[in-house]
């Protein structure tokens, strides 16, 4: 499925991105531009972050429930990625207004 429309980025290589990052460094708090660099891309409408920040959150509880790490640092973990909704928006909020919506 294709997530960013202007960098032409499928959700696919935003996992398989955000994996690769965490096999790094577990505890890595990941950000959209972080991902998007590593891609060698950045955000131009920036419209995608919302659906990018989904992603994060959901491949990195899936990542720490599959690690041995223990469960009160996983929890903090996961409180931090979590709070990127409220600095990124939630899904339903697409950062663009409705005048630029192609439907
Ligand atoms: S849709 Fe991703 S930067 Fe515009």
């Amino acid at each position: 499925m294709l997530v960013c429309h202007c960098n032409i980025i499928t959700e696919m290589e935003i996992e398989q991105t955000i994996i690769s990052l965490l096999d790094e460094d577990p505890w890595n708090l990941i950000v959209p531009a972080k991902v998007y660099h590593r891609l060698r891309k950045r955000g131009r409408c920036c419209g995608c972050f919302p659906n990018v920040v989904e992603t994060i959150i959901r491949v990195t509880e899936s990542y720490h429930a599959r690690s041995q790490a223990s469960g009160a640092d996983v929890v903090s973990h996961l409180d931090r990625v979590r709070e990127l909704r409220s600095q990124y928006g939630s899904r339903p909020n697409e950062g663009r207004t409705t005048s630029h919506r192609a439907a």
